[in-house]
């Protein structure tokens, strides 16, 4: 069992519960002509975050990593018209094929880009008491979870959601023996979350069309 047959299962799904959808079918087309990798979550992964924004009532959402915008456009639609998304990217080239595709999905009032390092991004949001955010989606540099977290933390609320992705790494997160510094940074990410007595966590191992990962979901608890 590997890709090819998470890939047919992935499809079979996709053709009962999810429509074409001209706008993110366009938002990857744009983003691979424009060279951009092709890293973004798989249709399932986006609708899942999709899901879990609506179940939560997220109206405030903060997304670190945006890429061409795939994962920001699946966000953004659950939100109610009030509702706002900010996105944190670094590299200027895909901050401007995400506006495009964020601007096509009829979005631009609904989500911020903001481009540069995500850790001054994050100070910043802080500084400028832009949270509590509802829902807080990690998908950027993996050597840096660890400090996305703790400002994610600093901009939450108790029942705050913080969905982390690649989590997993075809099986490597395990390895204590790893020398990867991308696994490394996830290894260390998952430590602090455990000893985190603020947030209850869990991990889910994923395979599909993006091969083998996984996603951590850490609920903020409240004061009991
Ligand atoms: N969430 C996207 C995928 C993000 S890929 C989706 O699923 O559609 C990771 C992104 O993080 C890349 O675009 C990369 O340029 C960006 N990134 C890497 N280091 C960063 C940093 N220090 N600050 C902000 N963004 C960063
Ligand atoms: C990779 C995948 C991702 O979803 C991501 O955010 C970063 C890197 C990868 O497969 O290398
Ligand atoms: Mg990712």
């Amino acid at each position: 069992m590997g890709k090819e047959e998470w890939t047919k299962v992935d499809e079979y799904y996709s053709s009962l519960f999810m429509p074409h959808d001209a706008v993110l079918e366009q938002a990857l087309a744009d983003s691979a002509a424009a060279g951009l990798p092709g890293i973004n979550v798989a249709p399932n992964q986006g609708k899942l975050l999709f899901l879990m924004a609506k179940a939560t009532g997220a109206q405030r959402i903060l997304e670190i990593g945006t890429l061409g915008g795939y994962s920001t456009i699946w966000l953004a639609r659950s939100l109610l018209p009030d509702g706002r998304l900010i996105t944190l990217e670094l590299n200027p080239k895909h901050a401007e094929v995400a506006r495009k595709n964020i601007t096509r999905a009829g979005l631009e009032r609904v989500v911020e880009v903001r481009q540069g390092p995500a850790l001054s991004s994050l100070e910043q949001l802080v500084s400028e008491q832009a949270g509590p955010f509802d829902l807080i989606f990690i998908d950027a540099h993996k050597p840096e979870y660890t400090e996305y977290f703790q400002w994610s933390l600093k901009l939450s609320r108790p029942g705050t959601l913080i969905i982390a992705d690649n989590v997993v790494r075809n099986g490597a997160v395990a390895d204590s023996a790893t020398k990867d510094e991308l696994v490394l940074g996830i290894r260390r990410f998952n430590e602090a979350v455990g000893k985190e007595k603020r947030v209850s966590a869990t991990a889910l191992q994923t395979v599909g069309s993006k091969g083998y990962d996984g996603l951590v979901m850490a609920l903020v608890n409240g004061n009991s």
